[in-house]
């Protein structure tokens, strides 16, 4: 099969095709032996890539980290860029121009919308956006899907809840693009306060190739839903503060309001969880995804992408 993703840049879920996606979940498959039993691999032997991120960032850092040194690969790790030259004021383009004579790529994190594809104007290397502001999150998108046609392989036809900050959650604004080109009738509730719905242009972008269904009432979402995914209220995004805390814990996921959910129904969440939107009873409830396959599957495909876009 011919790697189209080699030396590509992913700042936008936008730029994948169907095929883009076959490659991945094969190569994802591949991946899972490594990450099931904490093996290695040298496939990325000889390749440096930086991770700048100008942002905190937890999992997708630590597993992006994970996923280069599980494959062999050198990493220039920067978590938030204290003590970097940026604090000296140093501009995005020059650091961006310095990393790209060090590094055979680099994955980005930046709180403003659009950096990392600015980053990847500047720059020959490929760039992976880890996240831009309240834009998108390509890279968890991927694996977001990935879980959801793995756990649903046989599925026509699937309703999925997307539910909390639709509005700055980078996550949903590329999960829910991505899940058009997965070949499957797509079902979406999008369950919100009205102040945190979706952007406009992606609830067109879905209304256009799906059916999309509004509410604010999690319950009335929840019976019928394949999927349940979680998000955070963004806290870093707002303002105003005290309209922070009155949406922050709009919703509350527990296995009450479970009642009456399909049997097969899986919950997700990118996580941090940090205002209760997820009950901690679910942790460990057989539903959950979130702390277990939604975290492998992130590490496999995050495996599968650097191998794709390092090796031809
Ligand atoms: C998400 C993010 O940073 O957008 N976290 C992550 O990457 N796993 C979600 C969030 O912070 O709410």
């Amino acid at each position: 099969m011919i790697n189209s993703l080699f030396g590509k840049d992913l700042t936008t879920v936008d730029s994948l095709t169907s095929a883009d996606l076959e490659l991945i979940w094969t190569k994802s498959g591949e991946m899972q032996e490594i990450v099931n039993r904490k093996k290695s691999d040298n496939r990325l032997q000889g390749k440096i890539t930086a991770m700048l991120f100008f942002e905190p960032s937890t999992r997708t850092f630590s597993s992006f980290l994970t996923a280069v040194q599980r494959l062999g690969g050198g990493s220039l790790p920067f978590n938030g860029m204290k003590n970097t030259s940026v604090e000296k004021g140093e501009s995005f383009e020059h650091t961006i121009r310095v990393f790209s004579v060090y590094a055979d790529c680099l994955i980005i994190r930046h709180p403003e919308i659009g950096y990392p594809a600015r980053a990847a104007a500047l720059t020959d290397n490929p760039v992976i956006n880890a996240g831009d502001g309240a834009g998108e999150h390509p890279s968890q998108a991927v694996f977001d899907t990935y879980t959801i046609l793995k756990r649903f392989p046989e599925k026509k036809e699937l309703t999925v809840t997307l539910a909390g900050d639709l509005k700055y959650g980078r996550t949903v604004h590329s999960l829910s693009k991505l899940l058009l080109k997965c070949g499957r009738k797509i079902t979406f509730n999008l369950v919100s306060p009205l102040m945190l719905s979706m952007p406009s242009q992606i609830t067109e972008a879905l209304e256009r190739n799906s059916s999309v269904r509004r509410t604010d009432q999690l319950k009335e979402a929840v019976n019928g839903s394949d999927v349940i995914y979680m998000t955070r209220v963004q806290k870093e995004r707002f303002n105003d503060p005290d309209e922070y805390e009155k949406l922050k814990s709009f919703y509350r996921l527990n296995k009450s309001l479970l009642t009456g959910a399909n049997k097969e129904v899986i919950i997700m969440h990118p996580l941090p969880i940090a205002a209760g939107e997820i009950s901690p009873e679910m942790d460990n409830d057989p539903r959950s995804l979130y702390l277990n396959e939604q975290l492998k599957n992130g590490l496999s495909v995050r495996m599968a992408l650097l191998d794709l876009i390092l090796n031809p």
